[in-house]
């Protein structure tokens, strides 16, 4: 099969309609996107990332109407965040209507939905009757896609179509809130800083990360990993202890010069780093280094989803 990267809405469109796969651009990161009614559809998803069965997939909608084909109820905390924060990097977990197939959930009875702002993304979904299942275009397991041309990179030969709507604008995963019992939890930190959060709805709950059996069943404690092995601490004292390797180093601020080095932001944007993130954890697994060394970020705004991203890259 050729993969064409293309910035065609219409035959994106028309691809979806006739059940094949298509790679969408969204604010977070690229998706691999399928007829999430569709069990084929569904299937070739899974196949094509070699993702294994336990691990459910997002829906992705361009309008709030469509929600209520697709879940029981939008309880109040609900309604508050998708004012708030739809379009957007934020994934509501609530609880399904049957019509969702259980390929989808795991065999939940919950489903994650979410309405993302990238424009492309909108205006494809507007020519289209159902939602888009779509998790991150990567390989299980590997560094997201954040541009086309990563996705190309590991995809080329097994989707027909790459939709190009250019390099990601928040860099990080959308941040997943189970909403289906009484008390809000949050399963996955991402584009939406707890903080923007609990401005909303009050104190919420952030559920434990590297359990073996997460609620979140894509929570494994090993994700988003290079295939080059990766250290994560202070930097100077890693590369002290490392001397006789080639080293690739991923640092926030500060500048290795006589390393090969990637800088998220030398002026200290969180966001920037964010956006930078996978695409430097990429270049860095593709140079000829033995190992990686990275630093975590400052814990505030999207610096918990960057540390969260580099700590299960670094847990092997
Ligand atoms: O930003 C994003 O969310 C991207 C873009 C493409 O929208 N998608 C994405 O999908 O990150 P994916 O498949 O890589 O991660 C989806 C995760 C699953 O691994 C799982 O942890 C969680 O969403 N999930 C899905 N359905 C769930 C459910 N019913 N209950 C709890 N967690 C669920
Ligand atoms: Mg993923």
């Amino acid at each position: 099969m050729k993969t064409i990267v293309s910035k065609d809405i219409i035959s994106a469109s028309e691809l979806l309609k006739s059940g094949a796969l298509v790679a969408i651009p969204t604010e977070t990161v690229y998706g691999l996107a399928g007829n999430g009614l569709n069990e084929e559809s569904i299937l070739k998803i899974f196949e094509a990332k070699n993702r294994p069965f336990f691990d459910p997939l997002i829906l992705h909608i361009a309008d709030t109407a469509q929600l209520n084909d697709l879940v029981e109820s939008v309880p109040d905390i609900a309604k508050k965040l998708i004012r708030e924060f739809w379009p957007g990097p934020l994934t509501l977990v609530l609880k399904k209507k049957p019509v969702v197939p259980d390929l989808i959930t795991s065999g939940m009875e919950t489903v994650a939905i979410r309405m993302p702002s990238h424009p492309t993304a909108i205006e494809l979904l507007k020519t289209l009757s159902f939602p888009l299942a779509a998790p991150s275009a990567n390989p299980f397991g590997y560094i997201s896609p954040t541009t086309a041309e990563h996705v190309l990179a590991q995809l080329s030969g097994k989707i027909p179509m790459i939709l190009d709507g250019g390099p990601c604008a928040v860099g990080v995963e959308s941040t997943i809130i189970d909403c289906s019992a009484d008390q809000p939890i949050i399963l996955r930190k991402g584009g939406i800083a707890a903080e923007q959060i609990e401005k909303i709805i009050g104190p919420v709950a952030v559920q434990d990360s590297g359990s073996s059996r997460p609620a979140a069943p894509g929570m494994l404690e090993s994700h988003y990993a290079p295939r080059k092995p990766m250290l994560l601490g202070d930097i100077d004292k890693l590369l002290d202890q490392q001397k006789s390797k080639k080293i690739a180093v991923l640092s926030f601020q500060k500048r290795y010069d006589e390393h090969i080095n990637r800088v998220l932001s030398e002026e200290g944007n969180i966001s920037i780093a964010a956006r930078n993130l996978f695409d430097y954890l990429r270049k860095l697994d593709s140079s000829d280094c033995d190992l990686i060394i990275a630093e975590e970020v400052p814990e505030r705004g999207l610096g918990k989803a960057i540390n969260d991203r580099l700590r299960r890259a670094s847990a092997k």
